[in-house]
């Protein structure tokens, strides 16, 4: 199965696109609801919990790990591949997803200038910036942490007056630094339940861009990159779903993200 992860229901967005281009494979979705969020975590425990989480993906027969969370690639990622894998798991692989982002962000602003939304955590990492750095060394990136969106969203706020309050406030905030933005990434697998109210709030002819999309056609081109992790995966069509929270508080929250009808195992550590 390929594993995807996220600290709660985030990962949802990616797993629906990954569904659509890959729809043959089998998929694990993991989603540590009992801790969420992650986004004004420290370093030490969201490497923790991450790495907690993929060892569980990996004892569940996942061969590849997609980490569908920004938070956890931007803080746990690299240390997990770097320090862990290659004494522990070295022929299993884990993905993030702040870096095929990056690859793709800078082709879709003309005035070279980008906003990010992301959570507290992301920002603090630069992780966005150092990756977009690489690939798009001229590009004028600007970054908004937004800690009420991830609670908004988890608790079904998203389309209420509060919710259009808190995103107006935080995207006034991003343009006053940078009135040249023209493309904006949401850079958090939660924020795509928020995008009637950020639409709402951006200037017209700002160019949203969400990051499901993105990930899911760079998991085909990596695939087809490396097919000796791809024979590994098994085709069925399925997704299973487990959640560090209760199965019934994650049916009912994976509702909210368009996954209806599921059902979800509870797993504790
Ligand atoms: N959805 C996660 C992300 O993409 C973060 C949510 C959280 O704060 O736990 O960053």
């Amino acid at each position: 199965m390929i594993g995807v992860f996220d600290s709660g229901f985030g990962g949802l967005t990616i797993l629906r696109e990954l569904r659509k281009v890959l729809p043959d494979y089998d998929y694990l979705y993991f989603g540590d609801n009992a801790r969420a969020p992650y986004g004004t975590r420290s370093f030490e425990t969201i490497f923790r919990y991450t790495l907690e989480s993929v060892r569980e993906l990996f004892a569940r027969g996942c061969p590849l790990v997609i980490l569908a969370c920004n938070t956890a690639s931007a803080k746990a990622l690299r240390s997990i591949q770097q320090d862990v894998l290659p004494h522990e798991f070295p022929d299993r692989r884990v993905l993030g997803i702040v870096r095929p982002t990056a690859e793709e962000i800078g082709k879709f602003s003309k005035t070279g200038h980008i906003g990010i939304f992301a959570t507290a955590g992301t920002v603090s990492s630069n992780s966005y910036g150092i990756e977009i750095g690489h690939f798009f060394p001229e590009l004028h990136v600007t970054q908004h942490a937004c800690p009420m969106w991830v609670p908004l969203v988890e608790c079904g706020e998203a389309g209420t007056e509060g919710a259009r309050y808190f995103v107006k406030r935080d995207v006034e905030a991003l343009l006053a630094e940078d009135p040249e933005i023209d493309t904006v990434l949401l850079a958090c697998t939660h924020y795509p339940l928020l995008e009637k109210e950020i639409r709402a709030a951006l200037p017209t002819g700002v160019r949203l861009v969400f990051q499901g999309g993105i990930v899911a056609d760079k998991t085909v081109d990596y695939l087809k990159r490396h097919p000796e992790m791809d024979c590994r995966l098994t085709r069925g069509g399925t997704a299973s779903f487990l959640t560090s929270d209760t199965a019934k508080f994650f049916e009912k929250g994976a509702f909210l993200f368009g996954m209806h009808d599921i059902s979800a195992k509870s797993l504790t550590f």
